[in-house]
């Protein structure tokens, strides 16, 4: 049952198994931050985890902790830690490079490895998704097709026989919207398709099962859910069984079979390490690292089962407010953030800064979507109840048509 009063709120907080997860993060006073779908919380253990690598691995190791310090190993090792929090196996997931990069490398490894050459695409994925496939047909010779792909016509385009590539989000990062990865997968494959999926709206944030769903590639950032920090690196997944055949373009030396023997030739690595390219952010990973060591304590069913009741809890206050909400009602169809469509033409980004200015933080997505996002490892039941409240007393009282919350900033 969702509450309906604070104090009810107040007693499932009392009762929460995560919320001690919630002292592993620096949370400012006054704030209720509802956009770690955006950029994750700072957890408490990376300033020291990060001066450490820079004083001690870096300021006292120096070019040793190469191999001291396991720098070398990093993008598998991170990976490893990662690879439970998305279904798959260990030696199936690297970490470097940023999420572009890395739908661009998936996306040419999987068209050179079909006969076809036309990447399936959603219209309303988000923009580098477009832009990384329109990129990758320029430079193979193929051509982008975009669908609806919560829609019928996903189905006829893959039966025409043609698409090499189909590249999805997993959770749409518009609407919240979550798609059935291990359907659409089967779709897919069915058609004679190979996926990409994209999960930075889905890491961190509902349960992913890549090695359930039969998936063949999946890309994701880390500093939303996964709170590693501005600009963290991102992941790469590639399904063992196409690790041998699978050849991506940013051919580098990390990526090399035998990098030290500095051959003058390219001979991809064995396994999923071929899809590295060049050195690593050392002191970024650092950041993943403590923020994957915190998401190691964290039981993933109770993760989905708060994400859910929080969103229920925020839908029912947001309710009051007679906005119209584009997150599905249906829990399976859910991530774990709710949009809500603008009241009137040009409100939406003035609400989301009035609501910042009372110290609750979302975001806005061109053209008319306020976008909220739930974590459950550091937000509180109160937090989102009051959170509503708070989006129900801006609305209804018009505090946003005041001027200076429509001067737009460079990042909305
Ligand atoms: C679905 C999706 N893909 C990719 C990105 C960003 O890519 P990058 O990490 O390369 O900036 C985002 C950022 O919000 C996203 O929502």
């Amino acid at each position: 049952m969702t509450p309906t009063t604070r104090e009810e709120c107040a007693a499932l907080d009392a009762a929460d198994p995560l919320a001690p997860l919630r002292e592993e993060f620096v949370l400012p006073e006054g704030v209720i931050y509802l956009d770690g779908n955006s950029l994750g919380a700072l957890p408490r253990s990376t300033p020291a985890r990060v001066a450490d690598v820079v004083e001690r691995e870096w300021g006292q190791g120096l070019v040793r902790s190469w191999n001291d310090a396991g720098w070398w190993d990093k993008p598998r090792t991170l990976g490893a830690m990662l690879a439970p929090l998305v279904g798959a196996d260990p030696d199936e997931v690297v970490v470097g490079d940023g999420t572009s990069a890395n739908l661009f490398k998936t996306v040419v490894a999987a068209l050179r490895m079909s006969d076809r050459d036309v990447v399936l695409g959603e219209a309303g994925n988000f923009p580098t998704d477009l832009y990384v496939t329109e990129g990758a047909v320029g430079l193979t010779g193929g051509t982008q097709r975009r669908v609806d792909p919560d829609g019928p016509e996903l189905a006829s385009e893959l039966a025409r026989g043609d698409v090499a590539v189909l590249l999805l989000s997993h959770v749409d990062y518009r609407t919240g919207v979550l798609r059935d990865m291990p359907a659409l997968t089967r779709l897919a494959h069915e058609h004679g398709a190979l996926v990409v999926w994209d999960l930075c709206h889905s890491a961190g944030a509902v349960p992913v099962d890549l090695s359930g769903s039969g998936a063949d590639f999946a890309v994701g950032c880390t500093y939303k859910y996964l709170n590693a920090g501005p600009g963290a690196p991102a992941f790469l997944h590639a399904a063992r069984r196409h690790h041998a055949r699978a050849e991506q373009p940013l051919s580098g030396w990390h990526g090399h079979a035998r990098p030290f023997d500095f051959a003058p030739g390219y001979e991809p690595a064995p396994g999923v390490s071929r899809f590295l390219s060049g050195s690593q952010p050392l002191v970024a990973d650092a950041a993943l690292e403590a923020s994957l060591e915190v998401w190691g304590r964290a039981d993933l069913a109770q993760v989905r089962t708060k994400s859910l009741a929080l969103t229920d809890l925020f839908l029912a206050g947001a309710a009051e407010s007679g906005l119209v909400s584009l997150t599905p009602a249906e829990h399976a169809r859910r991530g774990s953030q709710v949009c809500l469509v603008e009241p009137e033409e040009g409100s939406g980004y003035a609400i989301v800064r009035a609501l910042i200015e009372r110290g609750v933080i979302g975001d806005f997505r061109a053209p008319d979507v306020m976008r909220f996002g739930f974590t459950p490892l550091y937000l509180s039941y109160t937090e989102v109840f009051d959170a509503a409240r708070a989006l129900v007393e801006v609305v209804r009282n018009g505090e946003w048509r005041q001027e200076r919350f429509r001067a737009r900033s460079q990042v909305t």
